[in-house]
């Protein structure tokens, strides 16, 4: 079985914009995931807080701590819980072999793997999270990154709540120089100068930006579309 598989080299999606703040939660939860006795980390939050974002860059960043490789798994796409073992074995590449159906494979694969599954939108197949429990058990150095908008309330569970994006103090406004250093602000002045590549950013339109994306509460979701509408003004 070994052989037909290639998750040396991960499957984690290359992002087409940069990452824009993030530092501290990238260092808190590489270290979760660094220490021995933490299995399972969920990164919980509302939609478009940058989740999956989040557990993109810290997979990244945790490369050379899995020998046997991190793999991305999707699971936006289903919503029955008994198809999440099968996804699993799927994105590893894991074949049926004869009649033993894949669910019986993937424990048996995973056995001896240091291994990172990084399972993405795992609120659509919440209750399949006792299989996790399973897996979890069943192979030693296996870890598992959650992304998900709700906990999974199992025993091996470590929750990071995401936090909206780094937002000023309307009250307080800065200089619009330190503005721009607050991610909320720096991933719109991004996305506007992608939107509209003359967009020059200005004290005044960048406390006009601050205000919004105070207002937006530092989703970056709510962001990336409001800023995207710079190229209709
Ligand atoms: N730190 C960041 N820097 C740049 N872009 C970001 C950042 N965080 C999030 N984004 C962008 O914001 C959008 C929403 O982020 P993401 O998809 O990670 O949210 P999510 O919490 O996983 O949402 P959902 O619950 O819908 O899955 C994406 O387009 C993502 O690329
Ligand atoms: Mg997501």
């Amino acid at each position: 079985m070994e052989d037909q598989l290639n998750i040396r080299f991960p499957n984690l999606p290359t992002q087409l914009t940069p990452l824009i703040g993030r530092e501290q939660e990238i260092r808190a939860v590489c270290s979760l995931l660094q220490r021995p006795e933490v299995r399972l980390v969920t990164l919980t939050g509302t939609g478009g807080v940058g989740k999956t974002r989040l557990g993109l860059q810290v997979a990244t960043g945790l490369l050379n701590d899995f020998t046997d490789g991190i793999c991305f798994v999707p699971l936006a796409p289903i919503n029955d819980p008994e198809l999440v073992v099968p996804t699993i074995a799927q994105a590893l590449g894991i074949k049926e072999a004869g009649d033993r159906p894949l669910v019986d494979l993937l424990p048996t694969y995973l056995q001896n793997k240091r291994l990172l599954l990084l399972l993405d939108n795992f609120e659509q197949v919440a209750a399949a999270a006792t299989r996790l429990s399973d897996l979890l058990t069943g192979s030693p150095q296996l870890k598992i990154m959650v992304t998900s908008r709700a906990v999974l309330h199992i025993r091996a569970e470590h929750e990071f709540p995401v936090p909206p994006l780094a937002l000023p103090d309307l009250t307080h406004l800065p200089e619009s120089e330190v503005l721009s250093q607050y991610a909320a602000v720096a991933l719109f002045l991004q996305c506007a100068k992608t939107a509209r590549p003359n967009f020059q950013s200005t004290p005044a339109n960048t406390r006009a930006i601050a205000e919004i994306c105070v207002h937006l509460d530092g989703l970056p979701l709510a962001i990336e579309l409001a800023a995207a509408r710079i190229k209709l003004l």
